[in-house]
């Protein structure tokens, strides 16, 4: 047996191909099925760049219409997964509730049981028209308010918007969601995606793959990260207090949230939108103070450690903006995320081997047995 190599964090391993998503960690570049993400964000929506990712094409006219109408009419819950969501502890973890009901969601599927490609294309759909739903219902529930019907005329992004507040985002805000959506989708064999590959290797299900990949994205080491950059924001609570706060903390050895990425050496593009983003938005709601924070952290970040904004660092502004619970910023990764995760399983079922790597033992391997009464 050759001796094994170990990479901790499987930092820098291949473990497949794949023709979804690239990344140039030292240009800072990401293509979507090859299209380059600036591209996407300058002219594409959500609901067509989900269809870019499980298709491997940009939808035409008519498949795009009929995607929006697919998604548009299947929004709403099946009533018992809202009964679940009603009996669950109010204090509950957001996350924790996404994954819950995700999985129940998949109880409820009419294509549950069938793998079929064309059943797993209908349930992509079915979990990318439903977790909005979830996520607003829950962020109305947990409050003892009444969820919000999903209004089939409203685009995925601005649909999201009005459930979660009872009214229609503004033009600049269903805009930014969108885009903040389209950056999210995908990003390779991040951990979570890597995860519900894993999780579908096995000949799992789609559910079971989503459900992982929502166990995964929820560390603050992934996807969590988002709502650290926010209390972190909220605790130092001025623009004055920014520069001495920052650099306390990195005195201290802390991990700043929103900072540095395994792949990326260079910004990662999807900042430079969400930093446009947040102070777009900050401007719109008439309080710039977080952009503002948000830029002297940075600046401080980038000269003290060499490290730059992730996808993390201004989504949290952007949507505190909009006034957004900082608990759901990790929810609507998942919203965006799913379109990513769903495009992966579909892959990896269409060429599919058991993921099944080795561990360099290092313990004993002459342990002798010794009876309990003389241990
Ligand atoms: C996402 O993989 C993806 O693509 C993920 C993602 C996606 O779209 O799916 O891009 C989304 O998860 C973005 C990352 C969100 N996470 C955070 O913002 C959490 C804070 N960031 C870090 O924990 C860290 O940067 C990671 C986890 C993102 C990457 O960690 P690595 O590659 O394992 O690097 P490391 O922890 O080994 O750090 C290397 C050095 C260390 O210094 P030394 O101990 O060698 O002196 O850099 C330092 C670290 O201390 N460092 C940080 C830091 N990130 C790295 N120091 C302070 N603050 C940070 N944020």
């Amino acid at each position: 047996m050759t001796t094994p190599t170990t990479n901790s964090g499987l930092e820098d391993v291949v473990v497949s191909t794949s023709e979804i998503c690239f990344i140039d960690g030292d240009r800072g570049r990401l293509l979507y099925r090859g299209y380059d993400i600036h591209d996407l964000v300058a002219h594409s929506s959500f609901e067509e760049t989900a269809a870019l990712l499980w298709n491997g094409a940009l939808p035409k006219r008519a498949e795009l219409e009929s995607l929006r109408k697919a998604l548009a009419t299947q929004r709403r819950l099946p009533p018992k997964v809202l009964t679940l969501l009603r009996g669950l502890p109010r204090k509950s973890d957001s996350m924790d509730v996404l994954r819950t009901a995700v999985s129940a969601l998949g109880i409820y599927d009419p294509d549950a049981g069938n793998d079929s490609r064309e059943a797993n294309l209908r349930k992509a759909v079915r979990i990318q028209a439903q977790v909005p739903t979830l996520v607003a219902a829950w962020s109305r529930i947990r409050k003892g308010k009444a969820p919000i019907p999903p209004n089939p005329r409203l685009s995925l992004a601005g649909n999201l918007l009005y459930m979660l507040f009872g009214r229609k985002p503004s033009r600049l805000a269903e805009k930014a969601m969108d885009t903040a959506l389209i950056l999210h989708a995908d990003h390779e064999l991040n951990a979570s995606t890597f995860s519900a590959r894993v999780t579908v290797a096995t000949l799992s299900d789609m559910y079971s793959g989503v459900v992982s990949g929502i166990g995964t994205l929820k560390g603050p080491l992934h996807g969590g990260a988002n709502v650290g950059v926010m209390r972190m924001l909220l605790e130092i609570g001025d623009v004055d207090r920014a520069e001495t706060w920052i650099k306390n903390a990195l005195a201290q050895k802390k991990r700043i949230m929103g900072f540095g990425h395994r792949v990326y050496h260079t910004e990662d593009p999807r900042a430079t939108h969400l930093r446009r983003l947040s102070e777009q938005l900050g401007r719109e709601a008439g309080e710039l103070k977080w952009f503002e924070m948000s830029r002297i952290v940075e600046r401080v970040v980038n000269a003290e450690k060499g490290l730059h904004a992730n996808v993390d660092f201004y989504s949290a502004s952007t949507y505190y903006s909009m006034g957004i619970d900082p608990d759901l910023y990790t929810p609507i990764f998942v919203v965006s995320r799913v379109s990513g995760w769903t495009a992966h399983i579909l892959e990896q079922q269409a060429h599919n081997r058991l993921i099944r790597p080795r561990a360099e033992y290092q313990g004993s391997r002459e342990a002798t047995y010794v009876p309990l009464d003389q241990r």
